[in-house]
């Protein structure tokens, strides 16, 4: 599936603020909540609607409101946890998960270390966040690990993206529609996105 890259003003206002080196952890935390609202929006537009019938002070309405599909929000720690907020503010009724990955500082390969899912994750459609895709190595592993527990409705929402970890991803599992806010240039010799915004959750958390 083609990824769907954002371009909307705002999306791209907030995100050259998250790149700047100067924007502490405060102001990066809420831009990040921001920026995943905004994402959020564009990501559930497929969500089916059913019609009902409401009573205004005026007449009756036929209106409409989604139609029970459940959705559940997995974000990958530590990073995925600065999203979260912003997604259960557009929907507040979705289910949590959470997937504890970590890159491996000489190998650079995802290391397993935390798993705890919705019991039927199997029947909801499956959002996973996460800000930064490089090699693709973390959401390539996460959704391995959702595969395994059942899921099959499966998105992957980021904020950054590098080709290298866009080509990683759409190969291993290319049922799964990605969403990113902006597709950088390339991967540097640490594996780190160019021009990118550095260590997304040692900026989130305050950490280093
Ligand atoms: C970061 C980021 C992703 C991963 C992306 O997490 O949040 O999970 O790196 O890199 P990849 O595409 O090459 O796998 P990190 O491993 O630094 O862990 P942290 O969120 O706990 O800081
Ligand atoms: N993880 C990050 O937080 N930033 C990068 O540029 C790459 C991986």
């Amino acid at each position: 599936m083609t990824p769907m890259i954002f371009d909307h003003p705002l999306i791209q206002h907030k995100i050259s603020l998250l790149r700047n080196k100067n924007t502490g952890s405060k102001e990066f935390r809420e831009l990040v909540g921001e920026v995943s609202m905004l994402m959020c929006y564009e990501a559930t537009r497929d969500l089916p609607l059913k019609e009902v019938e409401v009573e205004t002070p005026i007449a009756m309405a036929k209106t409409k409101v989604i139609a029970g599909r459940k959705l559940a929000f997995v974000p990958i720690l530590r990073a995925g946890i600065g999203m979260l907020e912003g997604v259960l503010s557009m929907v507040p009724a979705a289910k949590v998960g959470h997937i504890g990955l970590y890159r491996d500082h000489e190998t650079l390969e995802p290391v397993r270390y935390y798993c705890k899912l919705p019991s039927d994750i199997n029947e909801r459609e499956v959002i996973v966040l996460d800000p930064m895709l490089a090699t693709g190595g973390s959401a390539v592993e996460a959704i391995k690990m959702l595969k395994e527990a059942g899921a099959t409705n499966i998105k992957f929402m980021c904020i950054i993206a590098a080709p290298e970890g866009l080509n990683a991803l759409m190969d291993a599992h290319p049922d799964v529609q990605i969403y990113c806010a902006a597709k950088d240039d390339k991967l540097n010799e640490d594996k780190y996105i160019v021009p990118g915004l550095g260590d997304c959750g040692d900026r989130i958390f305050g950490t280093k």
